[in-house]
């Protein structure tokens, strides 16, 4: 079993590889040497320049020329932010609320902090509305289809549930929001860099991701895609300099906006993780994300039988072309202190709640995963 490209040569490129097993994926992936020099060179340019803000504002732009082919949508479409937090936060202080349409529908399956932003703007007049997850699995179509109502501003739905991987047909929730009137915002840092994500076939208004999980890169960046019809009718008031049309125009009395994206963005971006996130962002296009996605799969397939066959329980759907690759194993004590286990034993796994994740990504082998399953199942206290 391989994939469609050189696996030996992509792991000679992720030094860790010679001591540890990267299986956390979900959570913080590992450092490859393309983004080790990446860092090095921002390193060597602090070194010798101490700034150089033409260069680095040119790693800022390339960073979201990448992340903006990777989701086919225009660079101008895309915002920079120092985290998804912060980049929905700014997309919710944009939003102009209504009185006739004011609620915000949220699937069950976000990230908390998606739904502690749009709590915290409840004073402000927006009544959020919950779809709620049973039993490990995201709503159905039909449970979005009630909640959502002309009166409904806005759609949020992660591509992918942090918590055990499980898919939301993101584009089929899109166009029952359209049919309300409603916008729609996906969260897509548990996808990007193991499935395809178009967001003009799948006509979604807003996607937010990070980089440091499947993209490859380091905290301290996000990005914000906001489709181009509606950025000159939002109007964030979380803002700074560089929202302004002209960022040098110093002029603190002019609260103008940029006409493109950037009238999300707030401040100094983050150089480094900019230089991190461009390097990753480019390895995984040169993989070519259609292959990752196969590869992903076939190795989450295996995980499922491997599991099966060890009596180990898997959180959420089992079929693993309803996951993003993601394998949650239910574990019967501490899941924290499992994962600390694991890595001494070489695994390195993502413990959430009650259960562990695996998350295998381009990189990861067949063996990888025996090996993980070797060390994990005794610790599982199975047959
Ligand atoms: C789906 C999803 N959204 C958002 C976040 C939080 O991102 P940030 O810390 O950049 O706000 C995470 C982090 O694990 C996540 O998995």
């Amino acid at each position: 079993m391989n994939p469609s490209y050189d696996l030996a040569a992509c792991r000679r490129e992720i030094p860790v590889l010679q001591r540890l097993i990267p299986l956390a994926n979900c959570s913080h992936s590992p450092l490859t040497t393309a983004t080790r020099q990446a860092l090095d060179d921002y390193r060597d340019s602090l070194d010798q320049d101490v700034m150089n803000w033409d260069g680095w504002m040119e790693q800022v732009d390339g960073a979201k020329q990448e992340f903006a082919a990777l989701i086919h949508a225009e660079p101008d479409e895309i915002a920079m932010a120092p985290s998804v937090t912060a980049a929905v936060a700014s997309l919710a202080s944009a939003l102009p609320l209504q009185a006739e349409r004011r609620r915000v529908v949220l699937s069950g399956a976000e990230f908390p902090s998606v739904g502690h932003v749009w709590l915290a703007r409840e004073p402000g007049g927006v009544a959020v509305d919950w779809v709620p997850m049973v039993q490990g699995m995201p709503p159905a179509l039909e449970q979005f289809q009630q909640a959502v109502d002309e009166r409904t501003l806005l759609v949020g739905a992660a591509h992918a549930y942090y918590g055990n991987g499980a898919l939301q047909d993101v584009a089929a929730i899109a166009r029952l929001a359209h049919r309300q009137g409603a916008l729609i915002l996906v969260d897509a840092y548990q996808t990007l860099g193991v499935r395809p994500v178009d967001v003009r076939a799948m006509d979604i208004d807003f996607l937010v991701s990070g980089c440091h999980k499947f993209l490859m890169g380091i905290p301290g960046i996000a990005f914000l895609y906001v489709r181009r019809q509606l950025i000159p009718r939002l109007h964030p008031t979380l803002t700074g300099w560089f929202g302004r049309a002209d960022i040098f125009a110093f002029d603190p009395t002019l609260l103008d906006w940029a006409p493109d994206a950037r009238r999300f963005e707030m401040a100094t971006p983050p150089v480094a993780a900019a230089c991190a996130a461009r390097a990753g962002l480019a390895l995984i296009r040169r993989t070519g994300v259609a292959a990752i996605q196969e590869w992903v799969l076939k190795l989450s397939g295996l995980l499922s039988t491997e599991c099966r066959a060890r009596g180990l329980s898997i959180s959420g759907p089992q079929d693993p072309a309803a996951r993003n690759g993601v394998t949650a194993l239910i574990c019967p004590g501490d899941a924290d202190e499992i994962e600390d286990e694991l890595r001494g034993l070489g695994v390195l796994a993502a413990a959430r709640g009650q259960a562990i994740r695996l998350a295998p990504h381009y990189f990861t082998s067949p063996q990888d995963l025996t090996r993980a399953l070797d060390a994990l199942t005794p610790l599982l206290g199975s047959p």
